[in-house]
């Protein structure tokens, strides 16, 4: 099964695609996460990441695509994955459509988690992420068991560089410059899923999973 989420910054994309990942037993595949990992090990990678993604900007889709596809041609993805932040773009997506097309494949479904502007900077000020295994959590809706400590593999958890509220208007507005027209996209596509991402974390997967097992 291949499935990409798709829903503005912070709308819950992350914490889905990892329940998702868990009970589907296929990787979730993050490029915000793969950039903020380069970033932490001071890759050339992360220093060009870094300068866009401070700024609230995407990556340039040279430094995105290849990366990608690296990253879907792996052993582990030979049952599906769950893309998370990836296509962002609408040239992002033809090229993973082109790719996916050769291979006689095609993404299954496009998950739209859909949470309105006015929710998000809340959830991006009280988000804390583990920047060693990627797991996301909320101070209020979602603490950890320990504060500051991610419960999955023990690491410190912070407050993301591009959570800065200035920060969180530009990459919303990028948001719905660039991303939501892959809504459409997917849409004509006929495999566009929308889900109410303003529930709490279990009943918006809950839905997720109705779609997927239908
Ligand atoms: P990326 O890491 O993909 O960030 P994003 O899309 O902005 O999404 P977020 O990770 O901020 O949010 P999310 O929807 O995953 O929400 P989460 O589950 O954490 O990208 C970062 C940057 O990298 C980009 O700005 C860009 O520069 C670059 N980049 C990445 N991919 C790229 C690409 N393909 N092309 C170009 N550039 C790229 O949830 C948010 C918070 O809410 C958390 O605290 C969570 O615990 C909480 N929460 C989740 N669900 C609920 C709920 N139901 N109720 C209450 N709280 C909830
Ligand atoms: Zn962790």
């Amino acid at each position: 099964m291949k499935i990409i989420m798709l829903g503005a910054p912070g709308a819950g994309k992350g914490t889905q695609a990892q329940m998702i990942a868990d009970k589907y037993n296929i990787p979730h595949i993050s490029t915000g996460d793969i950039f903020r990992a380069n970033i932490k090990n001071g890759t050339e990678l992360g220093k060009k990441a870094k300068e866009y993604m401070d700024k609230g900007q995407l990556v340039p889709d040279e430094l995105t695509v290849e990366l990608l596809l690296d990253r879907v041609a792996n052993e582990d993805c030979k049952n599906g994955y769950v893309l998370d932040g990836f296509p962002r773009t609408i040239p992002q997506a033809d090229v993973l459509d082109s790719e996916l097309t050769k291979l006689g494949d095609k993404v299954d479904y496009a998950i739209n988690v859909d949470v309105p502007d006015e929710n998000i900077v809340n959830r991006m000020s009280g988000r804390r992420a583990c920047l060693k295994c990627g797991a996301t959590y909320h101070i209020k809706h979602i603490p950890p068991k320990t504060e500051g400590i991610c419960d999955k593999c023990g690491s410190e958890l912070v407050l993301r560089d591009d959570d800065k509220p200035e920060t969180v208007q530009n990459r919303l507005s990028v948001y719905h410059e660039q991303t939501q027209p892959l809504i459409d996209y997917y849409d004509k596509k006929n495999i566009l899923k929308t889900v109410d991402g303003t529930k709490d974390m279990q009943e918006v997967f809950d839905n997720i999973v109705g779609i997927l097992n239908a």
